[in-house]
């Protein structure tokens, strides 16, 4: 059972009972990470609360084009894309929304054309929820919200069940499909094909593949956020897991990979230590330059996209870019 709470007569958040990170599921992730070749960390662990605000610090830099690449197309193409949704009374539905700048865009397009629509973002940041749906009922205090904080799926086929038989209109917008592989991302747009009915729309972010000098400087950028972004991982394993990582002996390093098409990040030990988990009583031994792999950026071609449209079911309706073909906002449709 979910806990609901009102936050207005309009707009509600549902807490989802299965817990999105527990300590003790995060204690088992973070040491089968470390104790593999290469050590890895998932990148899901970047977004507790510091991590998420310096995310949306990452999205106002100028070097991470992503974020103002989709932004251009979002404001660019809000009539059009709003054209696309169903004409009767619809789910605007928002998979890790973050704080939800830019489905502003297209909520402000629908609410000045008058849209039947109920909103439902769900992410698995309880304040990025919170914070969203309490400025969205003071905003728009006739727009029904429905905000969910938890996972993905068990979400949307909450959402499914709940709201039957409205059409869903879902976006992941963000490039978020990125940080998954080839497999799990057909895995990922699989499931949601699933979960959603025929007829029913996905408005998905992809970053393209371009040169790679541009690449690497949105994940390795001068000031420094990024790497901050990177450190703050092993920062949380330090305040939740009682570990005990010393970032002077750490260093951030992103590459761009131009034949697999990904940016990969990395926190490497200077030298050789020795790491201790307090939670789990638990330790690791680094070797020195050895890297911890913190993430991988996957960067698209267009057909490879075509490609992954047809592999899922999906059926292309449109492609959207900004001016430098950066990046695309995908719309496809349930068949
Ligand atoms: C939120 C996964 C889309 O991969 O570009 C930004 C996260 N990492 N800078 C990305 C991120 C480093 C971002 N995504």
């Amino acid at each position: 059972m979910a806990t609901r709470v009102n936050v207005s007569p309009q707009a509600r958040i549902e807490y989802l009972h299965t817990r999105p990170i527990s300590l003790d599921g995060m204690a088992a992730d973070v040491r089968r990470g470390l104790a593999q070749t290469p050590k890895s960390l998932p990148s899901k662990l970047f977004y507790d609360d510091v991590g998420s605000g310096l995310f949306a610090q990452i999205m106002r830099m100028p070097e991470y084009y992503p974020a103002q690449a989709e932004q251009e197309i979002l404001t660019r193409h809000a009539g059009q894309i709003v054209g696309l949704m169903p004409e009767e009374p619809f789910i605007l539905l928002d998979l890790g929304s973050g704080d939800g700048t830019k489905t502003r865009l297209l909520i402000d397009e629908l609410h000045r054309q008058g849209r039947a629509f109920r909103y439902v973002p769900i992410d698995i940041s309880a304040a990025a929820i919170e914070k969203q749906v309490e400025h969205l009922a003071q905003a728009l205090p006739d727009l029904p919200v429905h905000g969910i904080v938890g996972d993905f799926f068990t979400g949307v086929g909450g959402v499914r069940r709940t709201f039957r038989p409205m059409p869903i209109f879902a976006l992941f917008l963000g490039s978020n499909i990125g940080n998954f592989d080839q497999t799990q991302a057909l895995v990922f747009l699989r499931t949601l094909y699933n979960l959603l009915a025929k007829g029913d729309h996905l408005l998905c972010g992809f970053d393209l593949q371009k040169n790679p000098a541009v690449i690497r400087l949105a994940y390795d950028d001068p000031a420094g956020l990024t790497a901050r972004f990177n450190y703050n991982l092993l920062l949380r394993l330090n305040r939740e897991l009682g570990a005990n990582f010393d970032l002077t002996k750490f260093v951030h390093y992103a590459t761009y990979e131009p034949l697999a098409g990904v940016a990969r990040s990395f926190l490497l030990a200077t030298e050789a230590q020795v790491v201790h988990l307090a939670y789990c009583n638990a330790t690791f031994g680094l070797e020195a330059w050895e890297p911890i792999h913190t993430e991988n950026s996957y960067k698209y071609t267009l057909p490879g996209l075509a490609h992954l449209a047809g592999q899922t079911g999906f059926a292309v309706v449109e492609h959207l870019f900004d001016a430098r073909r950066y990046f695309t906002d995908a719309i496809w449709r349930r068949t």
